[in-house]
């Protein structure tokens, strides 16, 4: 497939799209402008935000929420970020150091993180001994937190983790979030390589979604649940690694956000 990311790297383009059929005039925006657009609701209305990412493997999802956790605290958006991050052996959000990774919600209660700390839980599991953190559970103590009045960021890199299987949660905490977590000062980010695979209520429930470039059977589905015009569609076939547009109620703004 000539606009599979892989074999575009393979020959040696740095991402998938094909910069130069990009149509003329359309709008750059940085990182910093999508945070904005990412944080607005939120913001204003003193609640919790809710953001997702869709892309093909490799285009830069993990990069993009690593700041926006980093941001949302810093915003005071979020007192408390439990990030999810199972995905691979090493842990990707490494940036609170190895003092904030814990196996499981089992792990955290019998070594809970020091006041000293940043108030941050990374999720890992244990790769090497086979041992699996269950998304449930931290969506579950992350309601809980928010409803004992600490705001929240649950954050689920790659939300299939949270699937018993395809299109069917594992359990209820993740929606529960995703339906009424802002209103209880819990935020949620996801993201995932599959969009297909998800609930549709997590496309439907999320104010704001960052398209990264996606392999054709993703945008085709990811074009009929988020209602994209074909100008949106044609961007993102456009995307290279680290660009994304942003779905907001407002749908397309016209604008493609990133690399830096
Ligand atoms: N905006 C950017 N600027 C610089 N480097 C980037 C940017 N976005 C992504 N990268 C780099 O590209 C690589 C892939 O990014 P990342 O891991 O975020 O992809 P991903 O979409 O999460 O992939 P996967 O679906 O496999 O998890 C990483 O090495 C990351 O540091
Ligand atoms: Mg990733």
């Amino acid at each position: 497939m000539a606009t599979d990311p892989e074999r575009a790297e393979a020959n040696g383009v740095a991402g998938a799209g094909a910069s130069e059929s990009r149509p003329a005039g359309r709008r750059r925006g940085t990182r910093a402008e999508a945070l904005e657009l990412i944080f607005e609701t939120a913001t204003e209305d003193d609640e919790g935000f809710r953001h997702g990412a869709l892309g093909a493997p490799r285009m830069g999802k993990t990069y993009h929420m690593k700041e926006v956790a980093q941001e949302a605290l810093d915003r005071e958006l979020a007192d408390l970020l439990f990030i999810h991050d199972c995905k691979r052996l090493d842990v990707q959000y490494d940036a609170w150091g190895p003092q904030s990774v814990r196996v499981d919600v089992e792990d955290l209660t019998s070594n809970p993180i020091s006041e000293d700390d940043p108030p941050v839980v990374v999720f890992h599991g244990a790769p090497a001994e086979g041992r699996k953190c269950s998304v449930e559970d931290v969506a579950a103590l992350g309601l809980q937190q928010g409803r004992q009045g600490t705001g929240t960021l649950v954050l689920v890199d790659e939300l299939y983790h949270g699937m018993k299987s395809r299109m069917t949660w594992a359990g209820p905490a993740f929606p529960e979030i995703l339906r009424e977590g802002s209103s209880q000062r819990v935020s949620s980010a996801w993201t995932t390589q599959i969009p297909q695979s998800l609930p549709t209520e997590a496309m439907d429930l999320t104010e704001t979604v960052a398209i990264f470039y996606l392999q054709r059977r993703s945008l085709r589905y990811a074009t009929e649940m988020l209602e994209l015009e074909p100008d949106a569609v044609a961007a993102i076939q456009s995307l290279d690694r680290g660009e994304f547009i942003l779905i907001t109620a407002d749908g397309w703004n016209g604008v493609i956000y990133g690399p830096k």
